[in-house]
This record gives C-alpha cells, sequence and structure tokens, in this order.
C-alpha cells in the first residue's frame, strides 16, 4: 500500500488531529465504523489513518479496506513483520517519527496485536493522549502474546473503551480510574452489521462446492496452537475425524502454514478428502462462510463475537476466552486443543436437532458503538 504523503495540507483549522492505528486484520474493522463516524465532524476532528504493516499481504490488509469501503491509509509505515520485539520496536520508532512531525492531538488504538502496544506507548511518552477501543478484555493467561499488550496498552492509556458490560471490572481490578472507562459496545459488530447484507451475494459456497448449513468452518492461527507440533497434530486429528461427518473448510493464516510446512503436515491434510483447504479470505467472503456454516471452529477473538451476533454455533480451541460474554450469552463453547474433546463437542453439535442458543445479544452490540465513541470523544476535544 503506497503511503499518501500530502494530506497535512488538508487538514487546517482548530480540528482535532486523530491518528487512527490499524495493523492487522483484525483491526480494519474496528477502525472503519470509528473513521467514518469521526468524519460526520469535520469541525470536531480530522482522522488520519496510519497503517503499521503489521500485516502486509492483500488478503490480510488492502482486501479488508476493500470490502469495508475504508480509504487507503494516509500513512503507511512499511514496519512489517519479524519477532515481537522486533514488530513492535520497528513499529514504535516509525510512529515516533510521525508523532514528531505530525502532531497528533489524540492517537486511537483498537484491539490487541502488537500495534496496539506499540503506537499506545509511543504516544504517551510524546505526551499525547491515547484511547483504546476494546479495552478491558482479560484472558487472565500471560503466555498469549495479546493479553501482554492488553495489559499495556490499557495501563497507558487515557480515555478507555469497553465492548462489554464485564470488562470494567477487569479494568478497575488492575487500578484504573473509573473516570476514564467508557462503556460503548462492541465496534466490530458495526462493521457486521453493516456489511451482513452484502455479504449474502458472495460467491465463496459455489468456489468451493458447499451448501447452506452443510459444512464447518475452521480457522486457527494462535502460537499456543500452532507452533507446538504436536498441539497442531492433535487439533488436525480432530479435523480429520470432523471431516469425514461433514466438509470443512479452512482458510488458513500464513502463520499457520508456515508451521504446518515446518512440521511436514501439510500431505496429512491434503490427504483428508472432506477438508477444503483455501487462502485466507476477506471479509465479505469469510462473513459468508461464518453465516453459512453449521459449525465454526475457531481460535480467533473476533469470531466468537461474530458467531454470537449471527447465532453460529462456535468452539473456540483454546484453554480459555478474554470474551467470556460470548460463552454466558451467546453461541460460543470453549474446547481446549485436545483430539477428544474437540471431535465430541463438535459431533454432539452436529448430531443435534437444536438451533443454536443466542440467549439474547449482548448489551450494545447493536451497531451503535462508533456512535458512542464520538459523541465521548466530541465532548473532550
Ligand atoms: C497477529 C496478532 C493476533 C491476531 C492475528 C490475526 C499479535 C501479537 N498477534 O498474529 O492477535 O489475531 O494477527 O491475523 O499482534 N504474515 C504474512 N502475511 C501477512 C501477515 C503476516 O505472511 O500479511 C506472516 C508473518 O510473516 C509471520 C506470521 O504470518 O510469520 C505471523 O504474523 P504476525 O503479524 O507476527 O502475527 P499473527 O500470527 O498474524
Amino acid at each position: 500500500m503506497n503511503a499518501v504523503k500530502t494530506y497535512s495540507k488538508k487538514y487546517q483549522g482548530s480540528a482535532s488531529k486523530v491518528f487512527l492505528v490499524a495493523g492487522g486484520r483484525p483491526n480494519f474493522m474496528k477502525v472503519a465504523p470509528v473513521y467514518e463516524e469521526m468524519k460526520k465532524y469535520p469541525a470536531h476532528f480530522k482522522p488520519i489513518i496510519v497503517h503499521t504493516g503489521q500485516h502486509y499481504d492483500w488478503n490480510m490488509s488492502d482486501i479488508f479496506f476493500k470490502n469495508l469501503g475504508l480509504k487507503k491509509p494516509d500513512i503507511f509505515l512499511g514496519a512489517a513483520t519479524g519477532n515481537h520485539g522486533r514488530q513492535t520496536g520497528r513499529i514504535m520508532i516509525e510512529f515516533e517519527k510521525r508523532l514528531l512531525k505530525e502532531k497528533p492531538d489524540l492517537v486511537v488504538v483498537v484491539g490487541d496485536i502488537n500495534s496496539t502496544l506499540a503506537c499506545s506507548v509511543a504516544a504517551v511518552k510524546q505526551r499525547i493522549r491515547v484511547a483504546h477501543v476494546e479495552s478491558g478484555l482479560r484472558s487472565f493467561d500471560r503466555s498469549m502474546p495479546e493479553e501482554i499488550n492488553r495489559v499495556v496498552t490499557d495501563a497507558v492509556s487515557d480515555i478507555l473503551f469497553t465492548a462489554s458490560e464485564n470488562d470494567e471490572t477487569n479494568l478497575l481490578n488492575e487500578g484504573i480510574s473509573k473516570d476514564k472507562i467508557y462503556f460503548v459496545g462492541n465496534v466490530m459488530i458495526d462493521s457486521l452489521r453493516k456489511i451482513k447484507k452484502t455479504a449474502q451475494k458472495s460467491k465463496i459456497l459455489k468456489k468451493n462446492g458447499i451448501r447452506e448449513k452443510k459444512y464447518a468452518s475452521l480457522t486457527i492461527h494462535r502460537p499456543s496452537n500452532v507452533d507446538d507440533k504436536e498441539t497442531l497434530q492433535n487439533i488436525l486429528n480432530a479435523v480429520a475425524v470432523i471431516q469425514k461427518e461433514i466438509p470443512v473448510v479452512f482458510p488458513v493464516h500464513p502463520r499457520t502454514m508456515k508451521m504446518i510446512m515446518k512440521f511436514r503436515l501439510l500431505s496429512f491434510i491434503k490427504n483428508l478428502e472432506n477438508l477444503i483447504l483455501i487462502e485466507p479470505l476477506g471479509y465479505l467472503d469469510f462473513a459468508k462462510l461464518m453465516v453459512s456454516s453449521k459449525l465454526v471452529m475457531t481460535d480467533s477473538g473476533g469470531i466468537q463475537e461474530e458467531t454470537t451476533i449471527l447465532n453460529i454455533p462456535c468452539l473456540t480451541i483454546r484453554e480459555n476466552t478474554e470474551r467470556p460474554i460470548t460463552v454466558f450469552e451467546g453461541t460460543n463453547t470453549i474446547v481446549g486443543n485436545s483430539t477428544e474433546n474437540i471431535v465430541s463437542k463438535a459431533k454432539g453439535i452436529l448430531n443435534s436437532k437444536r438451533k443454536a442458543q443466542l440467549k439474547k445479544a449482548p448489551k450494545f452490540w447493536d451497531g451503535k458503538a462508533s456512535q458512542r465513541i464520538i459523541k465521548v470523544l466530541k465532548k473532550k476535544f
């Protein structure tokens, strides 16, 4: 993606200059609604989209801008991937340069990826205020890189926007002052609701020879699942059993493909007759894939929330979740990563005549979270 170098001229006058940070796939659908809402108030805000470059492939980044109707980033840092230290460090170095040059009044970060941590820390050190969207999520599992990113980002942020009521308790327990916290709801659901109808036009089912509710979908990419050979093999063994019952569509994340190759597991999965291996999908195709699935199996955070709103049974291949509301109120079940448990829970759903079990949509997962965010920010800026 090319940097647009001339944006600063457009932004003159008294409106607050706001950097909206997007780095990776799960960020784009959170930034888009905030950007769109901010644009409605030009007297208050001059929003500038900063892409860190953490994700850089077409199907991990550009296609999301296209699918969301989001303009190209104003600033592209090109701080591509590497180990955590290198990636975080490079983003901080490049982001700080832009902070010094542009002197924004506010930096908005979303989610919990390395870009979120890097940009929030760089900004507060320049004494620039930071707002964190999707604050207060906790898995209480510090072996997860995202958990470290969440704790650090929340600790340094000035304004904390939470998606669910219980997230505030996590922040208060860490000594964060209540007057920084605003319960605004789930901004990712704003995007999902917006594109749901358009996504119905996706040809993804036809393209893969599958039919409505006659297949399961799978995504895995967490280091805890894919970076260890035995664990990855356990999960794939479960998939090998499940695909005998129902076709399984598996869009393979780049990290996962790398590890599958490294552990020489590619021929094992390629030989599974009913497992459909595909490239990572764009937002519209993936939304269609999800909504038409009989069952979704995943280790993603966002998909736990999306399946809840779409009322699709979700099995989360992890030992914990930072999104407990999707279990208590939604359609999510935590199944861990043992072969037996994944298989037995999947068979339970596939053989059940009962419909999915969403009790009620969590509060403020109503498509209006970005409006609430902007309402708060308008009062402050
Ligand atoms: C990151 C986030 C994770 C999020 C996930 C969604 C952190 C710590 N993790 O994990 O929370 O759920 O994004 O995808 O920030 N790669 C490509 N092309 C790309 C992007 C990555 O090939 O466009 C490769 C990289 O070279 C690397 C691997 O995928 O080897 C992992 O990328 P990285 O950004 O480090 O983390 P993710 O596993 O994607």
